[in-house]
């Protein structure tokens, strides 16, 4: 079935990570990552667990003395790919036998056990709590045990462990500030393979955005599955305090206080985060987005169905007319604000009526951008365990279709807005499509191409916005910005 997948950063998917060798460094690590930012992220953590026990990384599968995969359950389509990557791996490992292979994230932690039964070629299996235990598992398997570790935590953060860039750019960076999500969305997986969610210390995160500013990165985008319900409590976590009048008196740090500290702290560095969920999203937050010009005025508001049977079908704790009214807010405090959403069509009992209304709430919104799936079914899941998936493949299609067309003309819609406008991008990379030209973004996340002149990659540049397609705007440099 035809589905786009969420590919926001497209340097992850299914390619070698790699970062620069150290001398001193003996043994190679493969270590690919597929699925979602935060994957990508925990195996910059990883490379770092690893850096440490004398791995440098390598781009060539044959001669890898690890293998790890970090993997994602999101939708069955995403699990299928990951066993052919393991086929591959098999093949390679015929010829080169000292090879160990790894499993790691969302996959390792749903099938546990059953990974080593299923995959033979499968050496160790490792949740996404649980990565800190690499170097003793690699010590099981070395002395021939099966290597297992798929224990969840309520408190690892890794707020200690300072990622390793991998494939990066140099100019902007993901930070994850929460882990797990609570939320329970009745078709997800996530709260069963990511566990129970926990913020991180702001003061760690801060030292972490301190240390890319250093390194000269631009653009640091802060993560989690639902980046809202960041809090903090001075000394503690939130399970810590047993009554509510002892949160009270602790210091929270919460999502907007964090966001307005990294701005302000960091002045001359773009911040983005995701994921919004509308449910937990305060306007307090859209009030430290209008107050700093160094917050990207992107949201990612994933609202999955614009039907109200599907919504609380869903376990989505709010209506269409509620998701509507903080639309509605937020363009009143951001006029310039761009959205994009998540939206799965096909969930268990989806109707024309509620195909109708989701359509019908895209051209409300009008989104920038979006993410649009077909239902999947996932073992364990609420939806999985109690609600059939009814609707024909075929109507699924259909209607993905029908809303990934109305998206297009609502991109190009928004792209269209750009045009006449001088606007200052961030360069981050050579254009795909044109050695000769840079693409950027803009605060709104739009990307453009342009002619590279003697602009560097890092530079912020103001650039005349002249044509577009639905994707992707096309400019004239004018300038520098005054942010350099
Ligand atoms: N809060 C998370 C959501 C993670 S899942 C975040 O940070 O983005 C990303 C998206 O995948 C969801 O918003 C949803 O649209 C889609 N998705 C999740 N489970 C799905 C399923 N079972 N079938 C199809 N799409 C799904
Ligand atoms: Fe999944 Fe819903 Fe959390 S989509 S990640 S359970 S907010």
């Amino acid at each position: 079935m035809e589905q786009v997948e969420k590919i926001i950063d497209e340097r992850i998917q299914g390619k070698a990570l790699v970062t620069e060798n150290k001398k001193e460094n003996t043994k190679k690590l493969f270590i690919e990552s597929y699925g979602c930012q935060m994957n990508m992220n925990d195996s910059e953590i990883v490379a770092a667990i690893l850096d440490k026990e004398g791995y440098n990384t390598t781009q060539i599968l044959e001669e890898a003395d690890l293998v790890l995969v970090n993997t994602c359950s999101i939708r069955e389509k995403a699990e299928t790919t990951v066993r052919k990557r393991l086929q591959k791996y098999n093949a390679v490992k015929q010829v080169n036998k000292k090879m160990k292979v790894g499993v790691l994230g969302c996959m390792a932690e749903r099938l546990k056990e059953k990974f080593l039964e299923e995959e033979k070629i499968v050496d160790l299996v490792v949740g996404p709590d649980a990565y800190r235990d690499i170097p003793n598992l690699l010590q099981e398997v070395a002395s021939g045990r099966d290597a297992v570790n798929v224990i969840l935590s309520k408190d690892e953060t890794y707020g200690d462990v300072s990622p390793v860039r991998l494939n990066s750019n140099g100019v902007t960076a993901f930070v994850s500030i929460t882990r797990g999500c609570d939320n329970m969305c009745t078709f997800c997986v996530v709260p069963f393979t990511r566990g129970r969610e926990r913020s991180r210390d702001p003061k760690s995160i801060l030292e972490e955005v301190q240390s890319m500013v250093d390194k000269n990165y631009k653009e640091i985008t802060l993560l989690g599955q639902n980046v809202d319900s960041f809090l903090w409590f001075g000394g503690g976590l939130k399970k810590d305090f047993k009554k509510a009048s002892e949160m009270a008196q602790a210091t929270a740090v919460g999502f907007a206080e964090l966001l307005d500290m990294c701005a302000t702290k960091f002045p001359k560095t773009r911040f983005r985060f995701s994921t919004s969920n509308p449910q937990d999203m305060s306007l307090d937050v859209i009030h430290v987005m209008a107050k700093h010009k160094n917050i990207c005025k992107y949201l990612h508001l994933p609202v999955q169905s614009g039907s109200n049977a599907m919504l609380k079908a869903m376990n989505r704790q709010h209506t269409r007319e509620e998701y509507m009214e903080l639309v509605d807010n937020i363009f009143k405090i951001v006029p310039e604000m761009s959205l994009s959403q998540d939206m799965i069509v096909g969930f268990c009992g989806e109707t024309e009526e509620d195909h109708q209304d989701t359509l019908a709430l895209m051209k409300y919104v009008k989104y920038d951008f979006g993410f649009m799936f077909s239902y999947s079914e996932r073992p364990g899941t609420l939806a999985g365990n109690k609600m059939k998936d009814d609707v024909p493949f075929a109507v699924k299609k259909r209607r993905l279709q029908e809303v990934i067309d109305l998206q297009q003309e609502h991109a190009l819609f928004r792209t269209q807005q750009h045009l006449g406008k001088i606007e200052e991008f961030l360069i981050e990379g050579t254009s795909k499509k044109n050695p000769n030209e840079w693409k950027g973004r803009n605060t709104q996340n739009t990307v453009a191409v342009f002619d590279k002149g003697n602009y560097k990659l890092g530079d912020f540049v103001m650039v005349k916005v002249e044509d577009c397609t639905s994707a992707t705007l096309k400019g004239t440099v004018v300038g520098y910005s005054d942010n350099n």
